[in-house]
């Protein structure tokens, strides 16, 4: 017999000065390989055609449906209902302004975060649209693309205890994007600028260490190893010990 579902959506839209934050009860019947996807907009379409939520790929790639999934960021696409207890409890992430209900606006955040980490090649080279694409070598190109594959779904951020109290903490996201462009033998950026982007209490020394961002990413980026490289490579640089290289980089793919 099918499961009798029901999901305690959080409701509430802030431009409406007459919506009040709290939550409410949708039932709904489990199908097979129901996911939240297909559960809200079947929610939307029979019981409350206002209710508010991102969606764009449905396969885990746009990075647009994180959500708290009982306590937890989760992307809601590649969630299946059969995974949870019958009563589902969802609401928006929180360290991201709010749109409405389960909407959250990611993207003013990570545009913020792109620009504060200057999260672009740095090079002194002009550029030649005629010329022929720059070569890389294979290994660097899979070292950069472990770390590129991050979707900007905001779960790390939604999950890490330090940025959810302090809004100048960099955040996971943002430490593995300056790990990317330190791999990248394209970028001309020296010891000093990397010190001066991370080497701060609003980089990676401002991490706790409660290891959130690790346990929720959905891709499962290797935080962890990220941040545990520019710990020790930032310590030796100010001890003098050490420069680090842009050529050769995390533990994880060394
Ligand atoms: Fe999402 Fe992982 Fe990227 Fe964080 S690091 S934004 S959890 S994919
Ligand atoms: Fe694109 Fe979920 S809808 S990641």
């Amino acid at each position: 017999m099918a499961r009798q579902l029901t999901f305690r959506i959080f409701r509430y839209d802030p431009s409406d000065p007459g919506s009040k934050p709290g939550f409410v009860d949708y039932k709904l019947e489990e199908t097979p390989r129901l996911n939240l996807f297909v559960a809200l907009h079947r929610i939307r379409e029979q019981q409350a055609p206002d209710l508010q939520f991102d969606f764009v790929c449905r396969a885990g790639v746009c990075g647009s449906c994180g959500m708290m999934i009982n306590g937890r960021p989760t992307l809601g696409c590649r969630t299946l209902t059969a995974e949870l207890p019958t009563t589902i409890t969802l609401a928006p992430m929180p360290a991201f302004k709010l749109i409405g209900d389960l909407s959250v606006d990611t993207g003013t955040w990570f545009r913020g975060m792109s620009e504060r980490v200057e999260s672009w090649i740095h090079t002194q080279k002009k550029f030649d649209p005629t010329a022929e694409e720059e070569r890389m070598d294979n290994e660097t190109a899979e070292k950069i693309y472990e770390l590129d594959r991050c979707i900007e779904c905001g779960c790390c951020v939604a999950g890490c205890g330090t940025a959810n109290i302090r809004e100048d903490f960099l955040g996971a996201t943002a430490l593995n994007r300056i790990g990317r462009f330190m791999l990248d033998p394209r970028d001309e950026r020296d010891s000093e600028d990397w010190f001066e982007l991370v080497s701060t209490d609003e980089g990676v020394f401002g991490c706790m260490g409660l290891m959130g961002c690790d346990d929720v990413c959905p891709k499962e980026l290797p935080l962890l190893e990220v941040f545990a490289y520019m710990r020790r490579r930032m310590t030796e640089v100010a001890r003098g010990k050490a420069k680090p290289d842009a050529g050769t980089c995390l533990p994880v793919i060394n």
